[in-house]
C-alpha cells in the first residue's frame, strides 16, 4: 500500500547551502560565540512568584563573592531612558504596556527577570546568583486558562480599533445554522507550546562609547532590533549596530526584543564592559514567548450533499496581564471555504503569565487545527470522504474579500497529494484498516497562510574580478536565505552561483524586514531580483558604450549571459565579459541599490499560499501509542527558488506539526503559576525515531501577481494543518476524536 514513487526530480539542480560547510564544521559564529575582549558574564535571576512585589533584595553576599562586578536590579539599574519615571508607590502597568525590565518592584509572572549578576566568569556569576536573597509579598495570581475562561473579553485594542480584523464578524444569514440539514459542534483546545530552537537566545552587548552600542543578539530582525534598542536607549539609529548572522532556529521566538536583551545592554552600561548573557533551557520557557493556550468552538452546518451552509468559529487566546497578543486564530475560517454564512468571534484572556508571541504558523496553525478537525467530523457525519467534502466547498474566489485569488492551485495540491499518498485506498469506516495488529488511520487537512511582502532594499555589486556581492539586512533563521538569494542573483546576472556572495544579518546593510511571516523570499527576493536586474542593465549600458562594442546594436531581449560573458544573441560566437566592461571603464566595481514593494495589486487580488497534508498513523489498540508512518505534504507557494532548501523547510514544518499534534505541551502548576516543563525531559518534541518518511511536493507555478519573482512564502504553511491531519488520521484509526492537543496515550485508551 505504501507508495514507493519518489518525489519528482528537481527541475534544475538545487544549489547546496552556501553556508552549509560553515555550519557543519562549526565555523559559523553564533551570537554567544563572538570573541570579544574583556567580556563579562551575566546570569539572570527570575521571579519565583507569579504575582506580587519584591520586598527586599539582599545582594551583599553576592556582591562580595569572587569575581562579581555587579548585581543589577530595579534598585540600582542605570535605567532605560525611554521608560517613564517610576511612580511611588509602584502602580501596575495598564494593559498594552510592553514589559519594562528592572523597572519597579512589581511582579507580573513567574520567571520575570528581577536581577542580573555580572562577573568575570560564568561560573562566578552562577555561584553569586545563588547567593542573592529576594523576598516577595505575594498576591493571588490567576494562571489557569480553563478556570478563568469566563473572563475572556474583546481585546481593548480591538474595541478601540473599529477596522480591526478581530472585531466580531458576521456574513450572510444568521438563521442558516439552525436550519442546516446536518450539523456539528465541538470545542478544540491547544495547550501552551514553546518554540525550543536548538540554539538558546543569547546576547553579547558592547558599548563602544557612551552613545554607541553594538549587540550580537539572537533575533529574527536586525533592523527592527536596531530600531527598538535605539528607541529604548534614546540613541540615533545609526549608533546602534545589531549583528545576527547565524541563527540556530527561532520559529518566532526572535521577532521581538525581549527583556533579557535589554537587561544585558543595561549591565554592559553599568559595568562598562562587554557583557554576555545566554538563556539556559529553563529560561527559554519564560523569556521569549510561546504559542498561547487557546480554546476554539466551531459549529458547522451543511446540506446532506455536503455543501457548507454555515460556519461559526469562536476562539479564546491567552495573553499576559500587561499586553494583548492577538493571533489570526479565527481568520482563516472566513477565507478558506466557499460558505455564504460565516461568523467569527475572538476573545482574549489576561492571565498572570508572560506575553505569548508568534510561533510558526501563528494563529493559522491554531485555527486550522480546529477548522480542519471540524471538517473531518462533518465529513464523518455526512458519510462523505473528507477530501471530497473539501473539494465540494472549494473557494474559487476569496469569499471574505470578494476578490479573485492572485493564484490558487489547491485542487492541484489535493490531486498530487492524494495520488502520491494513495488516498483512494482509504476505507471510510474508522477502525476498519489494520496491519500486524495495529490500527491504521489515514487523515488529511488543508493549509493556508496569508501572503506578506514588506518594502525591502538590496544592494548588488559587480566587482572588477567578476565576482558579485549582494547585501540586504535580511536574516536566515534556518531556511537557507543566503542560498536562495545567491541563486536569484546568479540567475539574473548570468554568473555562476560560486561567484556570488550574499551578506545578511547585519543592521548596517540595506533596510529589510526581519525574517517572519514567511515574507523573506517574497520581499527580499524581489529586492535582490530588482537590484541585480538594475545592475545588469547598468553593466549592459556600460558595455554598449565601449568603442566597437558588439552590444551596441544588440536587442536587450536577445542578449544571453552565461558565466559572466554577455552574448548579443544565443547564437553569437563573440562576447564581452563583465570584467572587460569594468576594466575598460576603469571601475573597481559597479553597484545598484533597489527598493522593492507591493503595488496596487494588493487591492485587486487576495493572496495566500495554499497546501495540504496526508498522514498515515498506526495506533496500538493495547497501549494507545501513535506512530506517524507516512506524510505526504503539498504546497502551492508560487515559484520554488531552491527545491532542496524548500523541501527541507516543508519537512521541518511537518515535524513541528507532528510535535504539536502528539507531544508538545507546556504544563503549569497553577498553585505556583510556574511551568513544570522546563527541559527536554519534560517538554517533549519529536526526535528522529518519531519522524517517518516525509514526501514533499510543490505545484511550482509562479504567481504572476504577487511580485517579480512569482514566489510566495513557505515557512508557515509547512506547519499549518499538520496537527489536524494527524488528529484526523488518529480518529480514522481508532474511532476516537481527540480535540485536546497533544494526542497522548491517556486520551486514547
Ligand atoms: Mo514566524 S512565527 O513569523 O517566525
Amino acid at each position: 500500500m505504501a507508495n514507493t514513487q519518489l518525489p519528482p526530480a528537481d527541475p534544475e539542480p538545487s544549489l547546496n547551502r552556501v553556508d552549509g560547510r560553515l555550519k557543519v564544521t562549526g565555523a559559523a559564529t553564533y551570537s554567544a560565540e563572538y570573541p570579544i575582549d574583556n567580556l563579562a558574564h551575566a546570569v539572570l535571576i527570575t521571579s519565583t512568584i507569579a504575582k506580587g512585589r519584591i520586598t527586599t533584595i539582599n545582594a551583599k553576599p553576592a556582591e562580595a563573592a569572587p569575581g562579581v562586578l555587579a548585581v543589577i536590579s530595579h534598585r540600582n539599574t542605570p535605567g532605560v531612558p525611554a521608560y517613564p519615571p517610576v511612580k511611588q508607590p509602584a502602580e501596575r502597568a495598564p494593559v498594552g504596556t510592553a514589559f519594562r525590565v528592572f523597572y519597579d518592584e512589581l511582579i507580573y509572572f513567574s520567571g520575570q527577570p528581577v536581577a542580573l549578576v555580572v562577573a568575570q566568569t560564568l561560573e562566578q556569576a552562577q555561584q553569586a546568583a545563588s547567593l542573592v536573597e529576594i523576598d516577595y509579598q505575594t498576591e493571588t495570581h490567576q494562571t489557569d486558562f480553563v478556570a478563568n475562561r469566563s473572563k475572556a473579553a474583546i481585546a481593548a485594542n480591538v474595541q478601540r480599533n473599529k477596522t480591526s480584523p478581530f472585531q466580531d464578524y458576521d456574513r450572510g444569514d444568521p438563521d442558516a445554522m439552525p436550519s442546516a440539514e446536518v450539523k456539528m459542534e465541538a470545542t478544540y483546545t491547544i495547550p501552551t507550546q514553546h518554540h525550543q530552537p536548538l540554539e538558546p537566545h543569547a546576547i553579547i552587548a558592547v558599548w563602544e562609547a557612551d552613545d554607541k552600542l553594538t549587540v550580537y543578539d539572537k533575533n529574527q530582525g536586525v533592523k527592527s532590533a536596531q530600531g527598538n534598542l535605539a528607541q529604548a536607549f534614546k540613541l540615533p539609529r545609526e549608533n546602534v549596530k545589531v549583528n545576527a548572522q547565524f541563527i540556530g532556529g527561532a520559529f518566532g521566538s526572535g521577532i521581538r526584543v525581549w527583556p533579557h536583551t535589554v537587561a544585558a545592554v543595561l549591565a554592559a552600561k553599568q559595568v562598562r564592559r562587554p557583557v554576555k548573557l545566554v538563556l539556559g533551557r529553563e529560561l527559554m520557557f519564560t523569556s521569549v514567548g510561546y504559542r498561547p493556550f487557546t480554546e476554539q468552538k466551531i459549529a458547522m452546518g451543511a446540506t446532506k450533499t455536503g455543501i457548507l451552509t454555515a460556519i461559526r468559529h469562536e476562539g479564546i487566546g491567552q495573553t499576559s496581564a500587561y499586553e494583548e497578543h492577538l493571533e489570526r486564530t479565527i481568520l482563516a475560517t472566513r477565507a478558506m471555504y466557499a460558505c455564504l454564512n460565516v461568523s467569527t468571534r475572538y476573545r482574549l484572556l489576561n492571565l498572570d503569565v508572560n506575553t505569548p508571541t508568534w510561533m510558526r504558523g501563528p494563529g493559522d496553525a491554531t485555527g486550522m487545527f480546529a477548522l480542519e478537525s471540524a471538517l473531518d467530523e462533518l465529513a464523518f457525519a455526512l458519510q462523505l470522504d473528507p477530501l471530497e467534502l473539501r473539494l465540494r466547498n472549494h473557494a474559487d474566489a476569496d469569499p471574505e474579500r470578494n476578490l479573485p485569488w492572485s493564484a490558487k492551485s489547491l485542487k492541484e495540491c489535493y490531486r498530487m497529494g492524494s495520488e502520491q499518498f494513495g488516498w483512494k485506498n482509504r476505507k471510510p469506516e474508522p477502525r476498519s484498516m489494520q496491519v500486524d495488529g495495529m490500527l491504521v488511520g489515514y487523515g488529511m487537512a488543508s493549509s493556508l497562510y496569508g501572503f506578506h511582502r514588506h518594502p525591502s532594499k538590496a544592494k548588488a555589486m559587480m566587482q572588477a574580478d567578476g565576482s558579485v556581492v549582494v547585501q540586504s539586512a535580511t536574516m536566515d533563521i534556518g531556511p537557507g536565505t543566503g542560498t536562495a538569494m545567491t541563486q536569484i542573483a546568479a540567475r539574473i546576472l548570468g554568473v555562476s552561483p560560486q561567484k556570488v556572495r550574499f551578506d545578511l544579518g547585519d543592521s548596517s546593510l540595506p533596510d529589510a524586514p526581519g525574517q517572519n511571516g514567511s515574507a523573506t523570499i517574497p520581499s527580499v527576493g524581489s529586492a535582490v531580483h530588482d537590484a541585480c536586474k538594475a545592475l545588469k542593465n547598468k553593466l549592459l549600458i556600460l558595455g554598449a558604450s565601449m568603442p566597437g562594442s558588439i552590444l551596441s546594436s544588440a536587442w536587450p531581449d536577445e542578449i544571453v549571459i552565461r558565466n559572466g560573458r554577455i552574448y548579443p544573441t544565443a547564437e553569437s560566437r563573440s562576447s564581452v565579459s563583465y570584467t572587460d566592461i569594468l576594466k575598460y571603464h576603469k571601475l573597481p566595481q559597479v553597484e545598484m541599490t533597489e527598493e522593492s514593494k507591493s503595488g496596487p495589486e494588493r487591492d485587486q487580488y487576495s493572496m495566500y499560499s495554499f497546501g495540504c497534508h496526508f498522514v498515515e498513523v498506526q495506533v496500538s489498540p493495547v497501549t494507545g501509542e501513535v506512530r506517524v508512518k507516512r506524510v505526504v505534504t503539498c504546497a502551492d507557494v508560487g515559484k520554488i527558488i531552491n527545491y532542496k532548501t524548500a523541501r527541507s523547510q516543508s519537512i521541518g514544518g511537518v515535524v513541528g506539526g507532528i510535535g504539536m499534534a502528539l507531544m508538545e505541551e507546556s504544563v503549569m502548576d497553577h498553585r505556583y503559576g510556574r511551568y513544570v516543563t522546563s527541559d527536554f525531559a519534560s517538554y517533549h518534541i519529536p526526535v528522529h525515531a518519531d519522524i517517518p518518511q516525509i514526501e514533499v511536493f510543490f505545484v511550482d507555478q509562479p504567481d504572476v501577481h504577487v511580485n517579480p519573482i512569482g514566489a510566495k512564502g513557505l515557512g508557515e504553511i509547512a506547519i499549518v494543518g499538520v496537527a489536524a491531519a494527524v488528529a484526523n488520521a488518529v480518529f480514522h484509526a481508532t474511532g476516537k476524536r481527540v480535540r485536546e492537543l497533544p494526542i497522548t496515550v491517556d486520551k486514547l485508551v
